[in-house]
């Protein structure tokens, strides 16, 4: 199993929400944040002054079957990419294990 953490810029969450539960993926959560990406400071610099601000995004948090994550990588990117700087950023971190708390179901089983 994968978690995939992406951080995407706001107008672009129910693009992504539609064309991911078409994929059928089992699960999502998002959270409000704030994010500093690398060429903030080039964007916010002013003379005397390099220091980088926050800027609000989602943070949208998918655990998937290995299988799985290519096919979703590759949606929300075809969705969030426009080209300009803070597109946004893809995360993807192996999961140790997945327990639905009902049933006691571990691993993908507690997914889907
Ligand atoms: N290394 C990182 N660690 C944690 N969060 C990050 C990191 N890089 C980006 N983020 C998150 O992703 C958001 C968007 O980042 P952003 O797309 O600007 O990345 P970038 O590397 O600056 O790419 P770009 O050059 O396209 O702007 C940031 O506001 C932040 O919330
Ligand atoms: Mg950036």
């Amino acid at each position: 199993m994968k978690m995939i953490k992406c951080y995407i810029q706001h107008e672009k969450l129910e693009a992504v929400r539609g064309k991911l539960f078409e994929l059928g993926i089992p699960g999502i959560t998002i959270s409000d944040i704030k994010g500093i990406g690398k060429p903030m400071q080039q964007m916010n610099s002013t003379p005397g002054q390099v220091v980088p601000q926050f800027h609000p995004g989602v943070e949208v948090t998918i655990v998937l079957e290995n299988e799985a994550v290519n096919e979703v990588v590759d949606t929300i990117i075809g969705i969030t990419r426009t080209g300009a700087l803070g597109d946004g950023k893809i995360f993807i971190l192996p999961l140790e294990d997945a327990i639905r708390i009902r049933t006691g179901q571990t691993g993908t089983q507690a997914l889907y």
